[in-house]
């Protein structure tokens, strides 16, 4: 089983969008996949088709084989909840308490049942990005092709190193740029400066940017079923070979 976490340093750049799609595209390819939403906005739901009345999670249920949803796209799913803001805080407060909650969670299901979980994160530092470096063996960081995000890149290195010192089994950190232009010569620049820094870093496609992803998202569906041909969907399925062919021997 491996357990990669999507991360970022800035909100917005596709991280759930990604985490879903790859998901589902590991799914594709016959692979056991579990998303955990660790994200109090609790948006997976909108990608994994959730009824939408839904208020059961792990906030309430915790991690456990009782509370994945069968999602209609062969992806098993443990949406967050819906939680009023006093839950939320009594839950924050809990984790600070056990840091290793999120992990004994994953621990605690059958080892032999997913061959992979998807970790889906809020941006930036915190508790939830905390637990969830508790556990992941790779972290892949999304960011956009622009000076804001690049500027993020050197801290949230460091966050991810803080948060698993120590830790072996953690494989490493990789960056995967959205939302690319078309044609941008200041997004290929940046892309350029990424990899100069991040040698071998890099994950090597970037995602497109594609109306065809925000449609997705209208119609409650991930892109790759929603158009399988379309650039990032076609974006999406490399970038997955890509993971397992640095997972598989
Ligand atoms: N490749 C893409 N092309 C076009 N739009 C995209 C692409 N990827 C994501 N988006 C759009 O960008 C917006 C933000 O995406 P998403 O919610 O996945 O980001 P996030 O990083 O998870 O955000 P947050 O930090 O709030 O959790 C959504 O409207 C989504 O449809
Ligand atoms: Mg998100």
């Amino acid at each position: 089983m491996q357990v990669i976490a999507f991360i970022s340093g800035k909100g917005g750049v596709g991280k759930s969008t990604l985490a879903a799609n790859i998901a589902v595209a590991l799914a594709q390819r016959q692979k056991k996949v579990l998303l955990i939403d660790l994200d109090p906005q609790n948006s997976q739901r909108l990608h994994l088709g959730l009824e939408p009345d839904e208020i059961a999670g792990l906030v309430r249920e915790g991690i456990t084989s009782s509370a994945i949803f069968e999602s209609p796209f062969g992806v098993g799913f443990i949406p967050f909840g819906r939680v009023s803001e006093t839950e939320l805080e009594e839950f924050e407060a809990q984790l600070k308490q056990h840091p290793n909650w999120v992990a004994e969670g994953i621990e605690s299901l059958s080892d032999s049942r997913f061959d992979f979980v998807i970790l889906d994160t809020p941006p930036g530092p915190g508790v939830f990005l905390k637990q969830a470096l508790q556990i992941a063996q790779r972290a892949l960081v999304v960011l956009l092709a622009d000076a804001a995000s690049f500027a993020t890149v050197e801290k949230i290195k460091t966050l991810v190193e803080d948060y698993t010192s120590g830790r072996t089994e953690f494989i490493g950190l990789n960056f995967l740029i959205n939302q690319m232009p078309t044609s941008s010569k200041l997004g290929h620049q940046v892309r350029l400066a990424l990899c100069a820094s991040q040698p071998k870093q890099v994950i090597p496609v970037s995602i497109h940017k594609d109306p065809r992803v925000a449609h997705a998202l209208a119609f409650e569906r991930p892109v790759l079923q929603y158009d399988p041909s379309c650039k990032a969907s076609l974006d999406i399925q490399y970038v997955t070979d890509w993971l397992l062919d640095c997972t598989e021997p």
